[in-house]
């Protein structure tokens, strides 16, 4: 969690001393250099792509304009800000970097290559971090010489806007590296969870029911898309339902994240993808980004109607949430973060109305467990096997 005992220094330099790179001038790479040097810092953003660059030099400026008309801060400070910023082709502009943060494409063997790249440029005290999703913080460690100094950093997208950030040291990481690092990113303000090293980490791991138990419900025709999505808003009180989230972050995006944490996970089948999203994906229905997802977003189309019957909506909400609760119950017990941590991840990561640690002691544990249960002696899947940690839970309760 976030500590307002901040250290106003990091090796006897102050933080905002601190020379930030950045690789990857993508969506998240941009908005990362937007942060660091709105934090003061001097900051270099690389990529390969000369277009890359322009189009994040572009971005960032109208993105500073749009708050200098706003009033939220003045031109000159926009100005000063994106001084702080310097745009290269050149993996050596790195050389003065105190810390490096790489946002490049989802990639192992790229990423690999990248980080043995960096560290024959940086001093030898620079920290190497990796902003990646879903792989493995230790084999990106494993390509450098030096791995204690590597790091996942995983902000959430927009990073100018979600608040949370995870740290996810590997099992290389020194101390100094994940004190060093949760004390800068503390330091811009951010919300930080500390995470272990193992797929999806808390936020992409936990979230996983949310879409897939909605897609199991929708594919065994208890409810369509606009029915699930309005119990989930109107019962279980999250701001988006699954469909109009799957829309939103893209069909083909989330497929792949649920793919690859499926497969990391050995095949275990609570993780199992959906053929429902797989042929939105292969059909080019990848929500809002294409005008079509689960919801068609062309214009004059009149959109789906939910059926508002209470009872049915009630027992959708309910399936999803045991299911969200007990993954996160889950990695409770399996040391993945701290209880506070993974509440926390969910309501600042991705905006959950409560913490799902907290809302299942709120619905009740024993009830919690006798709902999965009765899923599990019905469908005989091992996909709704309760937590051991929620039988123990509940077995101690008085
Ligand atoms: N998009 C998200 O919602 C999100 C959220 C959290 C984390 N991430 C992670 O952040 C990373 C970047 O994602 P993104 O969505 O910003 O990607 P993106 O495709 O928008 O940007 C990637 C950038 O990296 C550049 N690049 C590729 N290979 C390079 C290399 N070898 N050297 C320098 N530059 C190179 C590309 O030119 C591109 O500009 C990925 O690891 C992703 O998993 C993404």
């Amino acid at each position: 969690m976030s500590t307002n005992q901040q250290p106003l220094t990091i090796n006897n330099q102050p933080l905002t001393n601190f020379k930030i790179g950045v690789l990857g001038a993508g969506s998240m790479g941009s908005g990362i250099v937007q942060i660091a040097a709105t934090q003061k810092h001097q900051t270099v953003l690389v990529d390969l792509n000369e277009d890359a660059l322009n189009k994040a030099a572009a971005n960032l400026k109208n993105i500073l304009a749009r708050m200098v008309e706003k009033e939220k801060i003045d031109q000159a400070t926009a100005d000063v800000i994106l001084g702080r910023i310097t745009f290269s082709k050149n993996i050596s502009d790195f050389q003065e970097c105190d810390m490096v943060i790489e946002a490049i494409i989802e990639n192992l063997e790229v990423k690999k290559k990248v980080f043995a790249e960096m560290e024959s440029v940086v001093s030898p005290d620079c920290i190497l971090a990796s902003n990646t999703s879903s792989l493995s913080i230790a084999s990106i460690a494993a390509a450098c010489k030096k791995p204690e100094r590597v790091i996942g950093i995983h902000f959430f997208n927009p990073a100018p806007l979600m608040p949370l950030v995870e740290i996810i040291p590997a099992v290389q990481t020194s101390e100094e590296t994940k004190n060093t690092s949760r004390a800068l990113i503390d330091s811009w303000g951010k919300v930080t969870v500390l995470a272990k090293d193992t797929p999806g980490f808390i936020v992409n791991r936990v979230a996983r029911p949310f879409y897939g138990e909605a897609l199991k419900i929708y594919e065994e025709g208890v409810a369509d898309f606009a029915t699930i999505d309005w119990a989930m808003t109107e019962i279980g009180g999250f701001k988006m339902g699954p469909f109009t989230l799957m829309d939103y972050i893209g069909n083909d995006i989330n497929y792949t994240v649920t793919e690859t944490v499926f497969a990391a996970f050995y095949y275990d089948p609570r993780y199992k993808p959906s053929f429902t999203q797989k042929r939105h994906a292969e059909a080019g229905w990848l929500g809002r980004k294409t005008g079509r997802g689960y919801y068609n977003y062309a214009e004059g189309v009149e959109q789906p109607q939910p059926k508002k019957d209470e009872k049915l909506g009630k027992e959708i909400c309910d399936r999803i949430l045991v299911m969200l609760m007990n993954e996160a119950i889950d990695a409770l017990f399996l040391n993945i973060a701290s209880r506070e941590d993974i509440d926390l991840a969910m309501t600042k990561g991705v905006n959950y109305p409560k913490g799902l640690l907290a809302w299942a002691e709120e619905m009740g544990l024993a009830n919690v467990l006798a709902k999965l249960e009765h899923l599990f002696a019905e469908y005989g899947e091992d996909r709704y096997r309760p937590s051991v940690l929620l039988r123990r839970m509940v077995k101690s309760l008085p």
